[in-house]
């Protein structure tokens, strides 16, 4: 029996943003592993279809439609699953959108949605979901979706970059903040290098109407999802991993560990030496810069 099997089958698994990509793959994870799975979305017929993939091989699943960028739906679902439920022993606060462009060409709505799915969805997941898991009393774990986004620099990708840079700092007081309060809640950063999901798709993120991206960013976004499927990870083996790894209570939770180190190498030297903001190799790649 595997530490994930061991410690959460039989358990309530709360999970955003899972009707595509790695809320997705989470979910079926731990579905498999014989968690009562409650899946949750913004769009209801994805989420729907997978909470039906997992009744199907056998699984416990609920579908919920909720959109992470509203604090009172957080709160609704929280009282909702405890209340249907039970105690919550693992949330995975996963949705997340990109935004590509120049800052200033970029929509208002655009902005205001990518810093509310991106960071104050999480925030207001743990704000809706901690006291109830306090009040259940029993070992629980929460799972932040960072990025390795978080610890570097990305022109025009500005919006997504900071959001995750927010996410990796919110993440580790967070976990400091369970040790001060004596609470028995793991934290986790799960900080993904490139999985292969539907996070480059052009209408991924695009939400309501104004919410486009500048006609610039379409190249830079069909670059990003060439390199995604040519080099990015399993999405099944990806979560697999990181399912074992939150069980484990790790708070570093990554998928390519050789990416991770070289974006942490190269982000300790930027600021130890105190150099200027430079484009690496990679960066000018992406950018199509030549
Ligand atoms: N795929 C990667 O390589 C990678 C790398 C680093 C970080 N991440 C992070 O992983 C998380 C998941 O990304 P993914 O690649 O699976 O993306 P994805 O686009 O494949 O899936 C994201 C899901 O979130 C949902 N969603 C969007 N806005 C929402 C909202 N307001 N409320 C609720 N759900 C909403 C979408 O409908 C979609 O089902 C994100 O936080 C992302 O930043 C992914």
């Amino acid at each position: 029996m595997t530490k994930e099997e061991e410690l959460f089958s039989g358990g309530v698994a709360v999970i955003t943003g899972a009707g595509a990509g790695i809320g997705m793959g989470l979910a079926r994870r731990c579905g498999a592993i014989g968690m009562t799975v409650v899946v949750t979305d913004i769009d209801a017929a994805r989420a729907e279809a997978v909470a039906a993939d997992i009744r199907a091989a056998g699984g416990k699943a609920e579908a919920i439609r909720v959109d992470v960028s509203r604090p009172e739906a957080l709160d609704v679902l929280a009282r909702q699953v405890f209340d249907r439920h039970g105690a919550v022993r693992l949330l995975v606060n996963n949705a997340g959108i990109e935004t590509l462009g120049y800052t200033w060409e970029i929509p208002a709505a655009r902005w205001e949605a990518t810093l509310n799915v991106n960071i104050h969805g999480i925030v207001h997941g743990v704000r809706a979901f901690v006291p109830h898991m306090l009040r259940a009393g029993q070992e629980a774990w929460i799972a932040n979706l960072s990025s390795i986004g978080a610890f570097g620099q990305m022109p025009t990708q500005t919006a997504y970059i900071m959001s995750k840079h927010a996410i990796q700092s919110f993440s580790e007081c967070l976990y400091l903040e369970m040790q001060v309060a004596g609470a028995p809640i793991h934290v986790s950063a799960v900080v993904p290098g490139m999985v292969k999901t539907s996070i480059f798709d052009p209408e991924a993120g695009q939400g309501e109407k104004g919410m486009g991206e500048p006609e610039s960013a379409a190249r830079h976004r069909a670059t990003m999802a060439h390199m995604m499927a040519a080099h990015g990870m399993d999405l099944d083996e990806a979560c697999r991993r990181f399912l074992a790894r939150i069980a484990a209570g790790e708070f570093w939770v990554d998928s390519q560990p050789e990416m991770t180190r070289q974006s942490l190498d190269a982000r300790a030297a930027f600021l130890t030496e105190q150099t200027a903001p430079a484009l690496n190799e990679t960066t000018r790649q992406l950018l199509g810069l030549g």
